[in-house]
């Protein structure tokens, strides 16, 4: 893989990304170019159906562009094969849902060793990591229970425990607050900022709440699978 030509601070880096689905028939991404800086904090935002989880998908190589380039850190994703994109996705990205999609018989210690699961260390080492982490958003004392015993805005934290346990540089969220009310959701997006600012990752973060958008230092609109400006 080869090095970011657009210097050592660009987190992303994608130029003239195309999507199409339905042999064509729906263009999700139309010739879409966007930077975002290591340690930013964007909100992506934009009417239903206009790209922006296509895009996540695209940086966190869930899925590949038909055409266009996309770099993320040190890597070029634009033909990154299965492999490499598991990888990828294991180690350098963490990701924070709608719906938290812990896993129901799992404790919400367990749930965030699940990714630290196929990475070195013992099984000691992950439990406290789990552990530390938990104790970061605020849930030591729910080690043990199971995400139905937990309360929605509890879950997600949980949730964003997990997107860190292997420690990524970039941390995508996709409607984190979408099933949270105001309040709970405004705390939610405290604790990423402050996470942020405390391990210097990247966020960025698909919204349609206002409210989350004008907290981002930097706000990217879509319309039509295109930036609008
Ligand atoms: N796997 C797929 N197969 C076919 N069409 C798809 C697929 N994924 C997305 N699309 C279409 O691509 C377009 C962009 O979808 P996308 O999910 O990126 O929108 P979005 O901006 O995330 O919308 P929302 O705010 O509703 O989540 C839509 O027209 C959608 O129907
Ligand atoms: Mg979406």
């Amino acid at each position: 893989m080869s090095k970011v030509e657009s210097g050592p601070h660009a987190a992303v880096s994608a130029r003239n990304l195309r999507k199409a689905y339905e042999s064509g028939r729906i263009i999700a991404l139309d010739d879409l170019s966007l930077d975002i800086s290591e340690g930013e904090f964007v909100a992506i935002c934009g009417p239903s159906g206009c790209g922006k989880s296509t895009l996540l998908n695209l940086i966190t190589c869930i899925d590949r562009p038909d055409s266009g380039s996309l770099r993320v850190f040190d890597r070029n994703l634009t033909r990154i094969n299965d492999l490499s994109a598991d990888a990828f996705r294991a180690n350098d990205v963490g990701l924070v849902f709608q719906l938290h999609n812990l896993l129901p018989h799992l404790t919400a210690l367990e749930n965030i060793q699940v990714p630290m699961l196929g990475q070195s260390g013992s099984a000691r080492d992950r439990s406290q990591r789990a552990a530390g982490l938990l104790q970061r958003v605020g849930l030591s004392d729910r080690m043990n229970s199971l995400p139905t015993t937990l309360s929605g805005g509890e879950r997600q934290r949980v949730a964003v425990a997990r997107a860190l346990a292997n420690q990524p540089r970039l941390i995508l969220a996709d409607e984190p607050t979408g099933s949270l009310d105001s309040t709970t959701g405004e705390r939610l997006m405290d604790l990423l900022m402050e996470l942020r600012d405390s391990m210097q990752v990247t966020l960025i973060v698909v919204t349609h709440e206002h409210g989350v958008a004008e907290k981002a230092d930097r706000t990217i609109r879509m319309l039509d699978g295109r930036i609008d400006d």
